[in-house]
């Protein structure tokens, strides 16, 4: 029997998966684990099942030492996590691709939605008390019909989310590191452009592209500026892929039109600024909530642990 360590509360089913076969120590405190804490508890850990809120570092694989032998990150994104420092000693790492596809390219649509047609800005009215009745040209938005979005990273959600767009009566281009399945870009009618090309054709921009150094500020004051000035950018990626600053700066000036972001360059702080503007939609990270999905997020991550303590190859390493 080994030990896994769980960083934070995760839904039952995975637990009792893990608990079948090994002991399992798993944090239950309403808050985040705290850094020392969690360096206390992985130490002896044979597999350590995170959450994206948790760093997974050199001196945190040091800390569990030399018999761990996987981190499984409850996350398809996993830049949380030191891959090198893991391959370098031997652990493998995993992350939860596939199974939260939906319901993220859901929360990107319902930001384009809000977004494009001022349902936020609608919604802060009422609550706020605000007197208001139909007008001819109240709050008027911007339709999706015949409008073109551009897809940032093509992978599952980006194609999820360029289908939804599709049936919204949306032309599709996408920047990609590779070209998708020529099925797929036929059945979307979409193009790959690149990323220049895509922020100066776009009406939405949708981000869906991991995030690493080449992707650090890929959205700052210059691609704004390229945008039109009717453009929207939303972003159910990661928050540093977007000067958020800058971004700030754009909406306040006119730059672009407005934003919907469900992730934030400084999680879970947000830009001051953003936070008094009206053509902005904030929500805290919401991608792949739903319970459906988080059940299956964190039961695919404990098969990853589990595959690996019994000599296996996970389903879904990283890479
Ligand atoms: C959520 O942000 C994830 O990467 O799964």
């Amino acid at each position: 029997m080994s030990r896994v360590v769980v960083t934070g509360r995760i839904p039952d089913a995975a637990i009792e998966k893990l608990r079948a076969e090994h002991e399992v120590d798993a944090w239950q405190g309403p808050e985040s684990i705290g850094r020392e804490e969690l360096l206390r508890r992985v130490a002896g850990a044979d597999a350590i099942v995170s959450l994206l809120t948790e760093r997974i570092d050199a001196e945190l694989l040091d800390a569990a030492g030399p018999q761990l032998k996987a981190v499984a990150n409850v996350a398809v994104g996993y830049d949380n996590i030191d891959v090198p420092a893991c391959t370098g000693r031997g652990i493998v790492a995993t992350n939860t691709p596939g199974v939260l596809t939906e319901a993220t390219a859901d929360i990107a649509f319902g930001l384009i939605l809000m977004a494009t047609r001022r349902l936020g800005e609608g919604e802060r009215l009422i609550r706020a008390g605000q007197a208001w009745k139909w007008g001819m040209f109240f709050l008027l938005g911007s339709s999706l019909q015949g409008k073109t979005l551009g897809v940032v990273g093509m992978g599952g959600i980006g194609q999820a989310t360029a289908r939804r767009a599709k049936a919204f009566g949306m032309d599709i281009v996408y920047q990609s590191r590779s070209e998708i399945d020529p099925a797929i870009a036929a059945e979307l009618g979409a193009r790959r452009v690149d990323l220049d090309e895509l922020l100066t054709v776009s009406d939405v921009v949708s981000l869906h592209c991991p995030y690493g150094a080449a992707t650090h500020h890929l959205i700052g004051a210059e691609q704004l500026a390229a945008m039109k000035s009717s453009t929207y950018l939303v972003n159910t990626a990661r928050g540093p892929i977007v000067d958020e600053a800058a971004l700030a700066a754009a909406l306040r000036d006119g730059v672009i039109a407005g934003a919907g972001l469900d992730v934030f360059e400084h999680e879970p702080q947000v830009h001051p600024e953003l936070l008094d503007l009206e053509n902005v939609t904030l929500v805290p990270h919401l991608g792949s909530a739903t319970v459906e999905t988080r059940t299956a997020m964190a039961v695919l991550a404990a098969d990853n642990a589990l595959a690996v303590l019994r000599g296996e190859r996970p389903p879904t390493p990283i890479d």
